[in-house]
């Protein structure tokens, strides 16, 4: 991988896999736990929430196999690079599985990775509206931020305003609608930075 950023995990300082927040648990999803499956199946087969995620085409998953496939893809991909993680929010009172938030490389167009992370998040129709996703973004940036990383970038399409509304609430600041180094075209975007120490 040829990467100028440190190796390792735990050892090097990695995020725990246990946040908790008031409401909620962040933690890797788990392959065997049925209500992670069927959470990452319920949102990656449903176009109405895919369509936010990447550029076309968009291609929905089929079944839980797939989703238990992704699941295993994402310990993978946090094992390669400690920095790139993908939780669960699971949902304290009723143990549910909300859906996920997760901080990921962003590549650019040309293929280049220059350290540059993005946070993001999805939820299950039915656990939006609680405020899951603010209050889990907020946690998960915090604990990268603890661990050294300096910067997330959120990044969307300009009339994703839910995510934007999250991304207000979070307090990140608004650079505008640009011209999108990573996923092309336009992109709506914000750069959340570790709060400032008061002194
Ligand atoms: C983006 C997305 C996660 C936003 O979900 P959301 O539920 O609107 O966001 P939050 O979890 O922060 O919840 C905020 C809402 O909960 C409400 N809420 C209710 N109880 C609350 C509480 N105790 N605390 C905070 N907010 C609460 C807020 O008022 C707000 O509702 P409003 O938008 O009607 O004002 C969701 O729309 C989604 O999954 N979209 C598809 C995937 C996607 O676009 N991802 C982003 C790609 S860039």
């Amino acid at each position: 991988m040829g990467s100028h950023l440190p190796r390792g995990g735990w050892e090097a300082g990695g995020v725990s896999d246990l946040i908790e927040t008031e409401r909620l648990t962040l933690r890797p999803f788990r392959v065997d736990h049925q209500p992670d499956v069927e959470a990452v199946y319920e949102i990656h087969s449903d176009l109405e929430i895919v369509r936010w995620l990447d550029n076309p085409p968009f291609v929905l998953m089929a079944d839980h196999e797939e989703a238990r496939a992704w699941i295993e893809r994402r310990a993978e991909i946090e094992a390669e690079d400690f920095r790139q993680l993908q939780r669960a929010i699971e949902v304290k009172a009723t143990g549910e599985t909300a859906g996920s938030v997760s901080i990921q490389r962003l590549v650019r167009q040309d293929g280049g990775f220059v350290g540059e992370y993005e946070i993001g998040w999805k939820l299950r129709p039915a656990a939006t509206g609680a405020g899951y996703a603010t209050e889990a973004a907020r946690a998960l940036a915090l604990a990268a931020f603890a661990i050294g990383m300096d910067e997330l970038v959120i990044d969307m399409y300009p009339d994703n305003a839910p995510s934007a509304a999250v991304a207000r609430r979070l307090g990140a600041e608004e650079l505008g609608v640009r011209d999108d180094p990573w996923y092309g075209g336009d992109s709506l975007m914000f750069r959340l930075r570790p709060p400032r120490a008061v002194s």
